[in-house]
C-alpha cells in the first residue's frame, strides 16, 4: 500500500500559485485543500461554479478541524487562499476563455496541476467534434497548457506542470488512425480509450519534457492507484465494475482520495522534486511505463498529430513558445 507514501508538510509563500483542474471533487478536491492549508495560493479551474463554491466551504471547515486537532505543518489563516475559475475541458472555447480570463486577472502561474479527468462507457462526441475522453483527459489540457507556458516560462522561479495519468495506459492499444474514435457504437472499448487517453499525458509529458529541458519548467506525470471516486460513475450498474470494486475493496487496494492524492501533492511541493522532469510517479516514486509510451517516434507523431487537431486555437508564438523558443 506504499509505506513509504507521503509528501513533506512545507512551508507554501502565499504568491506561490497553482492551478488544479477538476478540483471541486476526488482527488483534485485533497490536492487542492493540502495546498491551500500549506499556504498555497489555489486556482480551482472547475466547471460548476455552485459545486465548487460548496467545495470551498467544505475546504474551509476541514482546515479549521485539522488545525484544532493540532495538525502540523499548516498555514495560520483566517480562510485559505482559494478561488474559483471556470473552465469547461469539453470545450476549446471554455478553455480558451479560461486561460484568458487567467493572464487578465495578473495571477502568476508556478505549478499547473492537470488532474481532471473522465471515463465514458459509451463513445461520445464533444461539439469541437472529438471523442469526450480524447478532449477533455488529453487535448483540451494540451491547449491549455500550450497557452499558459509562456506566462510560466517568465517566472523567476522554477515551476511545474503534473499530468494526472494513470496506469490504465497500460491496458490500451495505440493507433494514431483512431485516435479520435468515430466507428460502430458497439465495438468501442470503453476502458481502452481511457487508458489512451492516459497513455497520450505521459507521452506528452516526454515531448515537452525534452524541449523544456534548458528551461525553470518541469512536467511529470503520476499514478493516484485505485481511487474511491466518482470517475468510475457510468460503470456503477456494470456487473463486473462491481466485482472490479468489491474486489479491491477487500484485498485493501482501494484507496481514500486522499492517499490518491498524495502522489500529485508530492510532485507538487516537494522542494527536492525540483529538478525531476520527464518521471511518472506511483505510490510518491519514480515507476515504469510502457514501451509504447517511452518510445520517441511515437511520441512525437502523438505530438505532431495533436498540434493539427489545436493549430486552429494555436498562434505561431504560442507554438515556437511549446517548440522550446523562450517567449
Ligand atoms: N479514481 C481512480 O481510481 C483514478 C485512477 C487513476 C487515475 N485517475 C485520474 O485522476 C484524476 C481525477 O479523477 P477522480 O478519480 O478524482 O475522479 P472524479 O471524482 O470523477 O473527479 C473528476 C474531476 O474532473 C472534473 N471534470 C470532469 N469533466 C470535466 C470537464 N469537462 N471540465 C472540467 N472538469 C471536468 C470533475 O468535475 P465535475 O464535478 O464538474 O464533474 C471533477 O472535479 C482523473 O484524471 C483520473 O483519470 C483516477
Amino acid at each position: 500500500m506504499g509505506a513509504k507514501q507521503s509528501f513533506p508538510r512545507v512551508q507554501i509563500p502565499s504568491g506561490r500559485t497553482f492551478v488544479v483542474t477538476g478540483a471541486n471533487r476526488g482527488i483534485g478536491y485533497e490536492v487542492a485543500k493540502w495546498i491551500a492549508m500549506m499556504g498555497g495560493t489555489v486556482i480551482m479551474a472547475c466547471r460548476s461554479e455552485d459545486d465548487t463554491m460548496k467545495a470551498m466551504r467544505q475546504m474551509d471547515k476541514e482546515y479549521k478541524e485539522e488545525k484544532e486537532k493540532g495538525t502540523p505543518g499548516l498555514v495560520d489563516v483566517a480562510e485559505l487562499s482559494l478561488v474559483f475559475m471556470k473552465l469547461d475541458m469539453s470545450s476549446f472555447q471554455s478553455t480558451k476563455e479560461f486561460v484568458q480570463a487567467y493572464k487578465e486577472s495578473g495571477r502568476p502561474l508556478h505549478v499547473l496541476i492537470c488532474n481532471a479527468g473522465i471515463s465514458k462507457a459509451k463513445p461520445e462526441q464533444t461539439n469541437d467534434g472529438y471523442e469526450y475522453m480524447l478532449q477533455v483527459n488529453y487535448l483540451s489540457h494540451f491547449l491549455m497548457i500550450s497557452q499558459l507556458l509562456p506566462m510560466m516560462k517568465g517566472n523567476e522561479s522554477e515551476s511545474r506542470i503534473i499530468l494526472v495519468s494513470s496506469d490504465a495506459h497500460k491496458l490500451c492499444g495505440y493507433s494514431l488512425e483512431g485516435i479520435n474514435y468515430k466507428g460502430d457504437p458497439s465495438q468501442f472499448g470503453f476502458l481502452d480509450y481511457y487508458g489512451r487517453s492516459k497513455l497520450y499525458q505521459i507521452m506528452q509529458m516526454h515531448c515537452l519534457h525534452r524541449r523544456l529541458r534548458n528551461s525553470n519548467i518541469s512536467v511529470t506525470s503520476a499514478h493516484p492507484g485505485t481511487v474511491e471516486t466518482n470517475i468510475g460513475a457510468e460503470f456503477k450498474d456494470m456487473a463486473a465494475y462491481q466485482i472490479f470494486l468489491k474486489l479491491n475493496r477487500l484485498v485493501g487496494l482501494m484507496r481514500t482520495p486522499l492517499h490518491g492524492a498524495t502522489t500529485i501533492i508530492n510532485s507538487a511541493v516537494n522542494p527536492e522534486l525540483k529538478s525531476m522532469s520527464g518521471v511518472y510517479f506511483k505510490d510518491c516514486q519514480p515507476a515504469s511505463t510502457t514501451s509504447v509510451s517511452r518510445d520517441e517516434i511515437k511520441q512525437e507523431e502523438l505530438w505532431n498529430k495533436t498540434l493539427e487537431f489545436l493549430k486552429e486555437h494555436l498562434t505561431e508564438e504560442e507554438i515556437y513558445c511549446l517548440e522550446g523558443a523562450d517567449p
